[in-house]
Protein backbone atom coordinates (compact mmCIF):
# COMPACT_ATOMS: atom_id res chain seq x y z
CA UNK A 1 0.00 0.00 0.00
CA UNK A 2 1.10 3.45 -0.82
CA UNK A 3 1.60 5.79 2.30
CA UNK A 4 -1.92 6.80 2.90
CA UNK A 5 -1.20 10.38 3.34
CA UNK A 6 -0.62 11.05 0.08
CA UNK A 7 -4.03 10.54 -1.19
CA UNK A 8 -6.74 11.65 0.18
CA UNK A 9 -9.34 9.03 0.00
CA UNK A 10 -6.88 6.88 1.50
CA UNK A 11 -5.77 9.19 3.92
CA UNK A 12 -9.64 9.57 5.30
CA UNK A 13 -10.09 5.77 5.14
CA UNK A 14 -6.81 5.33 7.11
CA UNK A 15 -7.31 7.17 10.32
CA UNK A 16 -11.34 5.72 9.88
CA UNK A 17 -10.21 2.30 10.10
CA UNK A 18 -7.85 3.78 13.33
CA UNK A 19 -11.31 4.76 14.84
CA UNK A 20 -13.18 1.92 14.44
CA UNK A 21 -10.34 0.02 15.47
CA UNK A 22 -10.36 1.54 19.07
CA UNK A 23 -13.43 0.27 21.03
CA UNK A 24 -12.07 -3.39 20.47
CA UNK A 25 -8.68 -3.30 20.97
CA UNK A 26 -7.06 -2.05 24.71
CA UNK A 27 -3.59 -0.85 23.49
CA UNK A 28 -4.30 1.21 20.51
CA UNK A 29 -4.13 4.76 20.36
CA UNK A 30 -7.84 5.55 19.46
CA UNK A 31 -8.97 3.79 22.53
CA UNK A 32 -8.30 6.72 24.38
CA UNK A 33 -9.58 10.27 23.26
CA UNK A 34 -9.91 13.82 23.96
CA UNK A 35 -13.05 15.26 24.39
CA UNK A 36 -13.40 19.22 24.41
CA UNK A 37 -16.38 20.70 25.44
CA UNK A 38 -17.32 24.85 25.78
CA UNK A 39 -17.57 25.76 29.57
CA UNK A 40 -18.32 28.40 31.81
CA UNK A 41 -14.34 29.00 32.27
CA UNK A 42 -14.64 29.12 28.05
CA UNK A 43 -13.18 25.39 27.83
CA UNK A 44 -12.68 22.17 29.37
CA UNK A 45 -11.04 19.04 28.15
CA UNK A 46 -10.50 15.88 29.17
CA UNK A 47 -9.84 11.84 28.54
CA UNK A 48 -12.52 9.57 27.60
CA UNK A 49 -12.76 5.93 26.25
CA UNK A 50 -14.09 5.15 22.73
CA UNK A 51 -16.80 2.78 23.34
CA UNK A 52 -18.36 2.16 20.32
CA UNK A 53 -17.92 3.85 16.38
CA UNK A 54 -20.29 4.04 13.55
CA UNK A 55 -18.36 5.17 10.74
CA UNK A 56 -21.30 4.57 8.22
CA UNK A 57 -23.32 6.97 10.21
CA UNK A 58 -20.42 9.29 11.64
CA UNK A 59 -21.20 8.39 14.83
CA UNK A 60 -18.82 7.83 17.98
CA UNK A 61 -20.37 6.99 21.58
CA UNK A 62 -18.50 7.32 24.46
CA UNK A 63 -19.92 6.88 28.17
CA UNK A 64 -20.50 9.14 31.19
CA UNK A 65 -21.72 10.41 34.43
CA UNK A 66 -25.38 12.01 33.92
CA UNK A 67 -24.22 13.89 36.70
CA UNK A 68 -20.31 15.24 34.88
CA UNK A 69 -19.78 18.68 34.37
CA UNK A 70 -19.54 17.53 30.10
CA UNK A 71 -23.15 16.43 30.35
CA UNK A 72 -23.86 20.08 31.74
CA UNK A 73 -21.87 21.78 29.58
CA UNK A 74 -22.73 19.33 26.34
CA UNK A 75 -26.49 20.20 27.14
CA UNK A 76 -25.69 24.26 27.25
CA UNK A 77 -23.47 23.47 23.97
CA UNK A 78 -23.49 20.14 21.99
CA UNK A 79 -20.51 21.27 19.96
CA UNK A 80 -17.70 19.40 20.90
CA UNK A 81 -14.40 18.58 19.75
CA UNK A 82 -13.06 14.70 19.82
CA UNK A 83 -8.56 14.42 19.57
CA UNK A 84 -6.78 11.45 18.58
CA UNK A 85 -3.14 10.88 19.00
CA UNK A 86 -1.61 8.50 17.33
CA UNK A 87 2.11 8.87 17.89
CA UNK A 88 3.57 5.96 15.89
CA UNK A 89 2.17 7.53 12.83
CA UNK A 90 2.29 10.46 13.91
CA UNK A 91 -1.12 11.60 13.28
CA UNK A 92 -3.61 13.82 14.60
CA UNK A 93 -7.11 13.65 14.15
CA UNK A 94 -9.56 16.36 15.10
CA UNK A 95 -13.22 15.65 14.75
CA UNK A 96 -15.36 18.22 15.46
CA UNK A 97 -19.33 16.63 16.56
CA UNK A 98 -22.54 17.52 17.85
CA UNK A 99 -23.33 15.54 20.68
CA UNK A 100 -26.12 14.51 22.27
CA UNK A 101 -27.18 12.94 26.04
CA UNK A 102 -28.90 9.57 25.89
CA UNK A 103 -29.95 8.21 29.64
CA UNK A 104 -32.39 6.18 30.70
CA UNK A 105 -34.55 3.90 28.88
CA UNK A 106 -32.82 4.56 25.88
CA UNK A 107 -29.44 3.20 27.21
CA UNK A 108 -30.99 0.17 29.60
CA UNK A 109 -29.73 -1.96 26.29
CA UNK A 110 -26.04 -0.78 26.65
CA UNK A 111 -26.03 -0.80 30.62
CA UNK A 112 -27.24 -4.75 30.54
CA UNK A 113 -24.00 -5.25 28.74
CA UNK A 114 -21.69 -3.62 30.83
CA UNK A 115 -19.57 -5.97 33.58
CA UNK A 116 -19.86 -5.36 36.86
CA UNK A 117 -16.54 -3.80 37.32
CA UNK A 118 -17.52 -1.16 34.75
CA UNK A 119 -20.95 -0.57 36.48
CA UNK A 120 -18.95 0.21 39.51
CA UNK A 121 -17.76 3.83 38.23
CA UNK A 122 -21.90 4.85 38.32
CA UNK A 123 -21.68 4.13 42.09
CA UNK A 124 -20.59 7.06 43.62
CA UNK A 125 -23.30 9.06 45.86
CA UNK A 126 -21.79 12.12 45.24
CA UNK A 127 -22.18 13.86 42.23
CA UNK A 128 -18.83 14.21 39.63
CA UNK A 129 -17.02 16.99 41.12
CA UNK A 130 -18.54 17.30 44.66
CA UNK A 131 -16.02 18.06 47.41
CA UNK A 132 -15.02 14.96 49.55
CA UNK A 133 -13.33 14.59 52.54
CA UNK A 134 -11.26 11.77 51.00
CA UNK A 135 -11.58 9.38 48.31
CA UNK A 136 -13.85 6.90 47.99
CA UNK A 137 -14.07 3.12 47.03
CA UNK A 138 -15.97 2.36 43.79
CA UNK A 139 -19.37 0.54 44.48
CA UNK A 140 -22.12 -1.34 42.70
CA UNK A 141 -24.60 1.28 42.04
CA UNK A 142 -28.39 -0.13 42.20
CA UNK A 143 -29.21 0.76 38.72
CA UNK A 144 -28.36 2.91 35.47
CA UNK A 145 -29.70 6.28 36.78
CA UNK A 146 -26.20 7.81 36.89
CA UNK A 147 -25.19 6.61 33.25
CA UNK A 148 -25.47 8.26 30.00
CA UNK A 149 -24.20 7.99 26.37
CA UNK A 150 -22.68 10.63 24.98
CA UNK A 151 -23.57 10.19 20.86
CA UNK A 152 -20.83 12.06 19.26
CA UNK A 153 -22.09 12.96 15.28
CA UNK A 154 -19.08 13.40 13.36
CA UNK A 155 -19.97 16.85 11.33
CA UNK A 156 -16.23 17.98 9.87
CA UNK A 157 -12.97 16.48 10.58
CA UNK A 158 -9.15 17.94 10.70
CA UNK A 159 -6.12 15.35 10.32
CA UNK A 160 -2.42 15.77 10.14
CA UNK A 161 0.60 13.67 9.85
CA UNK A 162 3.87 14.84 10.33
CA UNK A 163 6.27 13.14 7.67
CA UNK A 164 10.28 14.07 7.79
CA UNK A 165 9.82 15.06 4.92
CA UNK A 166 6.05 16.02 4.38
CA UNK A 167 3.87 17.58 6.41
CA UNK A 168 -0.30 16.22 4.77
CA UNK A 169 -2.86 17.89 6.38
CA UNK A 170 -6.47 17.97 5.23
CA UNK A 171 -9.76 18.62 6.64
CA UNK A 172 -13.42 16.85 5.44
CA UNK A 173 -16.64 18.73 6.00
CA UNK A 174 -19.97 16.54 5.64
CA UNK A 175 -21.69 17.89 2.77
CA UNK A 176 -24.44 14.82 2.15
CA UNK A 177 -21.12 12.64 2.20
CA UNK A 178 -17.47 13.74 2.95
CA UNK A 179 -16.05 16.37 1.06
CA UNK A 180 -12.10 16.48 1.54
CA UNK A 181 -9.89 18.85 0.76
CA UNK A 182 -5.82 19.04 1.18
CA UNK A 183 -4.94 22.49 3.01
CA UNK A 184 -1.31 23.78 4.44
CA UNK A 185 -0.59 22.31 7.76
C1 LIG B 1 -7.53 7.09 31.02
C2 LIG B 1 -8.80 7.78 31.39
C3 LIG B 1 -10.00 7.36 30.84
C4 LIG B 1 -11.20 8.00 31.17
N1 LIG B 1 -12.36 7.60 30.58
C5 LIG B 1 -13.51 8.25 30.85
C6 LIG B 1 -14.72 7.94 30.16
O1 LIG B 1 -14.77 7.06 29.29
N2 LIG B 1 -15.83 8.64 30.50
C7 LIG B 1 -15.81 9.62 31.44
O2 LIG B 1 -16.85 10.22 31.68
N3 LIG B 1 -14.70 9.96 32.09
C8 LIG B 1 -13.54 9.30 31.82
N4 LIG B 1 -12.38 9.64 32.47
C9 LIG B 1 -12.42 10.70 33.48
C10 LIG B 1 -12.46 12.06 32.80
O3 LIG B 1 -11.21 12.32 32.20
C11 LIG B 1 -12.86 13.19 33.76
O4 LIG B 1 -11.91 13.29 34.79
C12 LIG B 1 -14.24 12.95 34.36
O5 LIG B 1 -15.13 12.39 33.42
C13 LIG B 1 -14.82 14.26 34.86
O6 LIG B 1 -14.86 15.17 33.78
P1 LIG B 1 -15.83 16.45 33.72
O7 LIG B 1 -15.87 16.99 35.14
O8 LIG B 1 -15.16 17.36 32.78
O9 LIG B 1 -17.18 15.99 33.28
C14 LIG B 1 -11.19 9.04 32.13
C15 LIG B 1 -9.99 9.46 32.68
C16 LIG B 1 -8.81 8.84 32.32
C17 LIG B 1 -7.53 9.32 32.95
Amino acid sequence: MSDPWTDLDAFHRWFWQKLEDGPSARDTPARLLALATTSAEGAAARMVVLRAVDAPARVLEVHTDLRSAKVAEIRTDPRATLLLWDPSDQLQVRLSCQVTVAAGAEVTRVWTRLPPQVRRVYGGAAASGTPLPAPERLRPPAGPDRFAVLRCQVTSIDALHLGRDLHARARWRDRDGWEGQWIAP
